[in-house]
C-alpha cells in the first residue's frame, strides 16, 4: 500500500478524529482559522509541552515568559512591521481572487526580493503577466501590485470611533521577549548567554490563508531569543541550528523529510536566517522553523522607541553593550502538521488495510486505551473500569473505549495514534487460574499482542 498520503487524506483523518476542526464551521467558517478538537489539543498541548521541555528545562540559563498579546501601538513601529510587514496583492479583475504575487511569481521560477518597493515588484510582475493566470476563473487579468501589510489591527482602548489609534495583535510573538528582556535583566540577573522562549499567539492577514494549518491567519509560534555578547554570535548559532534539527528527529521525525534552506533575500529584520523545511505532502519540502540572526537589530530599535536604555551592563568589567538576538520560532501549527503527517501510516495488518499514526509515546492523544473484551458483561466492564482508573490515578492519560467490536476499537486508537490496547478478558477474571489480574497489551505498531500482568502495566506504558 502507498506510504505517500496526500495531504487531503491528512486533513481528513485530522477532522474524522477530533484533531482539527475548520473554524466558525457552521457559519461556513471563517477563512485561516482553526479548531483544535479533543485529539487535537492533546497533541498540541504534548507537542507544546515537549518544545518546552528542550528549550527550557533541558537546557540552562534559559528563563520562560507569557506576555501579553496586546502591546503599545509604537512596539509595531520599532520593530519595523507596520512599515515593513507587507506581502505584495494583486487582484483579479473578472472574478477578484487575490493572489500574493511574490508566491504566483516564485510558481514560474521568477523571485521577488523582501526588500522590493511597489514599483519594482509591479516591473517584475508586468514582465510576467502572461503567464500567471488566476487559480480560479484562469483569466490573466490582474490589478496593479500594492504591498498589503499583514498585520492585524483592533479597537482595543480606542474610544474615537474611527480606527485611528489601532492597537496591533501581535505580528510575531517574539516582540513579547525584547519587551521583558530589561525586566528579566533587572529581576533575575542572567548572565550572558541567556535565552528566553516563550510560546504565544501570531495574527496575519494572509492574503490567501491555505494548506490547513500551513498558512494560518490565527497561529502560535514557539521562539527562543538567545542573548549573547556582539560578535560572539557564530557558533551560538550553529549549536542552535543543531539542536532544533536533532529535537525534530528525537521525536520521531523522519530525517529524509526534513532539509536546511538559507534565505537568500533576508528579511529586513536578520543578518543571517536557515529554515527547518519539512517535506509536507503535496506541498513538497516547505518552511517548518525560522532561526534567524537577528543581531543587535530589535534592542536598538526598542531602545531607540521607548527612550529606554536597554544596554547590558557586564557583571565583572562594567562594560555596557547592546546584546545580539539569535531566534529559534517555529509555528505550532506547523509543527502539529509536520509530527502528523510524518506519523500518518498506512499497512496491511491480519488481511485487513488500516492506517495508523506512528507518534511518538509522548506525543499521543492517550498513551493507553482500555478495552472490556465485550460491553454486555457486567463483570468485564467492572474490572475494565477498575484497571482504567488505577492508570488514571497512576497519572497516565488514557481512554475507555467500550463501543463497537475489538476490530473497531483499534482501528480508532490506531487513527488517533494511542501506543497500546489493553484488553481485559475472562482470563484477566480467572478463568484460566495462573492468568489471573492479567491483560492483553496489543502493539499499535506492530499489532503483536502480550500478556502483562495488571501491576506491570503503568511500566509496560512508560
Ligand atoms: N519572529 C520571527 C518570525 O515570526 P517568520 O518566519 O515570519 O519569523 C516563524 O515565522 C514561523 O512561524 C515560521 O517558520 C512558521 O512556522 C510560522 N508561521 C509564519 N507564518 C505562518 C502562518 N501564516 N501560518 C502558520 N504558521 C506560520
Amino acid at each position: 500500500m502507498s506510504n505517500t498520503p496526500k495531504l487531503e487524506d491528512i486533513v481528513a483523518l485530522a477532522k474524522r478524529r477530533g484533531f482539527v476542526y475548520p473554524g466558525s464551521e457552521i457559519y461556513g467558517g471563517l477563512a485561516g482559522t482553526f479548531d483544535f478538537g479533543p485529539n487535537g489539543v492533546e497533541l498540541l498541548n504534548n507537542l507544546k509541552r515537549a518544545w518546552w521541555k528542550a528549550n527550557v528545562y533541558d537546557k540552562e540559563n534559559y528563563y520562560g515568559l507569557d506576555a501579553a498579546m496586546f502591546k503599545h501601538p509604537r512596539v509595531w513601529e520599532a520593530s519595523g512591521h507596520t512599515k515593513g510587514f507587507s506581502d505584495p496583492l494583486a487582484e483579479c479583475r473578472k472574478c477578484n481572487t487575490r493572489i500574493r504575487v511574490d508566491k504566483a511569481l516564485a510558481a514560474i521560477g521568477v523571485t521577488a526580493d523582501e526588500k522590493m518597493t511597489e514599483e519594482q515588484i509591479n516591473e517584475l510582475f508586468d514582465a510576467s503577466r502572461d503567464k500567471i493566470g488566476c487559480e480560479k476563473c484562469k483569466a490573466k487579468d490582474f490589478s496593479r501590485v500594492r504591498q498589503f501589510n499583514l498585520l492585524v489591527k483592533s479597537n482595543l482602548g480606542d474610544f474615537t470611533s474611527e480606527g485611528n489609534e489601532p492597537v496591533y495583535l501581535p505580528g510575531e510573538a517574539c516582540q513579547g521577549i525584547y519587551l521583558n528582556y530589561k525586566n528579566i535583566v533587572d529581576t533575575l540577573q542572567p548572565k550572558i548567554p541567556f535565552g528566553v522562549v516563550q510560546i504565544g499567539k501570531a495574527f496575519r492577514n494572509e492574503i490567501s490563508p491555505r494548506n490547513f494549518l500551513f498558512r494560518a491567519r490565527e497561529f502560535e509560534q514557539a521562539d527562543t531569543q538567545y542573548f549573547v555578547r556582539p560578535n560572539e554570535n557564530k557558533e551560538a548559532y550553529e549549536q542552535i541550528k543543531k539542536d532544533r534539527w536533532n529535537w525534530y528527529l528525537s521525536l520521531g521525525i523522519r530525517e529524509e523529510n526534513l532539509r536546511w534552506h538559507q534565505h537568500e533575500n533576508l528579511v529586513f529584520y536578520a543578518k543571517d536566517a536557515w529554515d527547518i523545511e519539512y517535506n509536507f505532502p503535496t506541498l513538497g519540502f516547505d518552511e517548518l522553523e525560522g532561526i534567524h540572526d537577528r543581531s543587535d537589530y530589535d534592542l536598538t530599535q526598542h531602545q531607540e522607541f521607548s527612550g529606554t536604555d536597554l544596554r547590558y551592563t557586564d557583571p565583572e568589567t562594567a562594560e555596557k553593550y547592546i546584546p545580539w538576538i539569535l531566534e529559534t520560532s517555529a509555528g505550532v501549527g506547523r509543527m502539529f502538521m509536520a509530527f502528523l503527517c510524518d506519523a500518518y501510516r498506512q499497512d496491511e495488518l491480519g488481511g485487513e488495510k488500516r492506517t495508523y499514526l506512528a507518534l511518538a509515546p509522548e506525543l499521543a492523544p492517550y498513551r493507553a486505551a482500555v478495552f472490556p473484551l465485550l460491553k454486555n458483561r457486567p463483570e468485564l466492564v467492572a474490572k475494565a473500569r477498575e484497571v482504567y482508573q488505577s492508570l488514571k490515578k497512576a497519572g497516565i492519560v488514557v481512554d475507555f473505549d467500550d463501543n463497537g467490536n475489538i476490530g473497531k476499537r483499534y482501528r480508532r486508537q490506531d487513527e488517533i495514534g494511542t501506543p497500546v490496547c489493553i484488553t481485559i478478558d475472562f482470563d484477566t477474571l480467572g478463568e484460566t487460574p495462573e492468568l489471573i489480574d492479567t491483560v492483553t497489551v496489543r502493539d499499535r505498531d506492530t499489532g503483536e499482542q502480550k500478556r502483562v500482568h495488571v501491576s506491570e502495566l503503568k511500566a509496560h506504558i512508560g
